[in-house]
């Protein structure tokens, strides 16, 4: 698949159709991955951008710091991820570095696959070489997607699985 690739979130966002229409294409929540936009009004579609640029700067209490990118496929907006700068205790037990999520109607289309692979780069520009990523154990999809990219699996906790990716490997 060619011309796919990251975009991070912007404050002009907030304006954008496509996003906000691909953000209702998404569960609020999936897999305990989040979607905050989803049923959400176009009214309050800017608000909620701004908050995501903001997660990266300067995060709420309890929070590390988070940046959000649109995944496109040359004009079509497919799917996002939530990149962590680094991890909390919480984020060790359930979330990991990345978050992802692609809208049901461009599922099962190799999507999944290239969201992660991108994320990770984006990840290894700000020095995290050691990745966590977690999903539940019957989420068959996200495990293939993690294994593609190198996860090895280092437990199994109440329905729950951690894995590393090695980027020096
Ligand atoms: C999990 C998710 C990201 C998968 O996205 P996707 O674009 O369908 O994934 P891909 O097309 O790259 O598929 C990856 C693999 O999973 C398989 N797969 C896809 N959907 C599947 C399903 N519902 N059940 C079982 N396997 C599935 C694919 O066939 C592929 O397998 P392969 O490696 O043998 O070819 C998507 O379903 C989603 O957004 N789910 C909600 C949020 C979520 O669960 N996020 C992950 C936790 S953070």
């Amino acid at each position: 698949m060619s011309n796919i690739y990251l975009r991070e979130v912007q404050i002009s966002d907030g304006m954008n159709e496509k996003i906000y229409e691909m953000l209702q294409c998404i569960d609020k929540e999936e897999n305990g991955f989040m979607n905050g936009a989803c049923g959400i009004s176009k009214e309050d579609f800017p608000g909620y951008i701004e908050k995501l640029i903001n997660q990266k700067i300067k995060p709420e209490i309890g929070l590390v710091p988070q940046t959000t990118f649109w995944l496109f496929d040359r004009y079509d907006i497919i799917g996002f991820s939530k990149m962590r700068h680094y991890l909390n205790e919480k984020l060790r037990v359930k979330g990991g570095h990345i978050g992802y999520g692609i809208r049901k109607d461009k599922r099962n289309k190799g999507y999944g696959k290239r969201i992660l692979e991108l994320t990770l780069k984006e990840i290894e520009k700000i020095g995290v070489f050691e990745v966590l990523c977690t999903c539940d154990s019957d989420n068959i999809a996200s495990r293939k997607i993690i294994e593609a990219s190198n996860g090895k699996l280092e437990r199994e906790d109440n329905n729950h699985c951690i894995y590393w990716i090695n980027m020096r490997r």
